[in-house]
């Protein structure tokens, strides 16, 4: 059985009052509607880590993430984050490669290896975003440009290693637009990723395997999507920040 999961990605928003205010009501909704089947992960900027884990202490479905990682294990990087700080402030899942990093901040696929392989050593599972610019999309190869991203930046990894990531599929497109995948398209991508996993690593590993949507999901899409066979959740951006849209974007399953 795979892991349905919704994970809130804050970005870089909310001052620490507003974080901790947020939090408090994503925590008091999710006490109290059935979610237990849910595995929800929160993950704010660095600053808010701490105020964030004490909020969600006791609550067993709600989990810390973070957004990022060095892809170096420590030393002179200045302004850089660890990914074994990030589990010794008790983080559990850890953003790596979205679309906002790759572009912005120059991440390469083989730089995303090494953040891989380091929160693994770490004990912190890693949700690997992948996803396709609307040129690509437009002249039809996206298949093509998603499977690459894959196979460059994770088909290094041990069996034993792959099978602990989660995937994201985040078409850029849909990030942030208010342009939604439609439910098919969404499916057929989580179909195609995991068949490009089961070539490498066997049906059995990518079967088990959780593979996420992302780009403008909101409580009115996310039934459709997440009623999808391949969709086993979402990477939440702008609706995450609202606690009642993302309590009932985890709720939709
Ligand atoms: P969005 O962002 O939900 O605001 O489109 C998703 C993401 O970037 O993870």
């Amino acid at each position: 059985m795979r892991k349905k999961i919704v994970a809130g990605n804050w970005k870089m928003n909310l001052t620490q009052t507003e974080g901790q205010k947020l939090t408090s009501e994503i925590v008091n909704m999710i006490k109290d509607e059935s979610t237990q089947d849910v595995t929800v992960v929160l993950n704010p900027p660095f600053v808010h880590l701490q105020a964030v884990k004490k909020l969600i202490e006791g609550v067993n479905n709600i989990y810390l993430g973070a957004q990022n990682c060095s892809d170096k294990a420590s030393g002179a990087y200045t302004g850089e984050i660890s990914a074994s700080m990030l589990a010794s402030f008790g983080v559990s899942y850890v953003i790596i490669g979205h679309s906002e990093r790759r572009e912005y901040f120059g991440e390469t696929n083989s730089m995303l290896t090494d953040k891989v392989k380091l929160a693994l050593e770490n004990g912190l599972t890693p949700i690997f975003c992948c996803g396709e610019p609307l040129d690509i999309r437009e002249n039809g190869t996206h298949a093509a440009y998603v499977t690459n991203q894959l196979s460059e930046s994770l088909f290094g990894l041990e069996e034993q290693d792959i099978k602990r990531l989660v995937i994201a599929y985040e078409p850029i497109w849909a990030i942030g637009t208010g342009k939604t995948a439609s439910s098919d398209q969404a499916q057929e991508m989580h179909a195609t990723i995991r068949e490009h996993l089961a070539s490498k690593y066997g049906k059995e590993i990518a079967e088990n395997m959780s593979i996420l949507y992302g780009g403008s999901c909101k409580p009115d899409n996310a039934k459709d999507i997440f009623s999808k066979p391949d969709v086993d959740g979402g990477l939440i951006g702008g609706a995450s920040l609202k606690s009642r849209d993302f309590t009932d974007i985890v709720t939709s399953f």
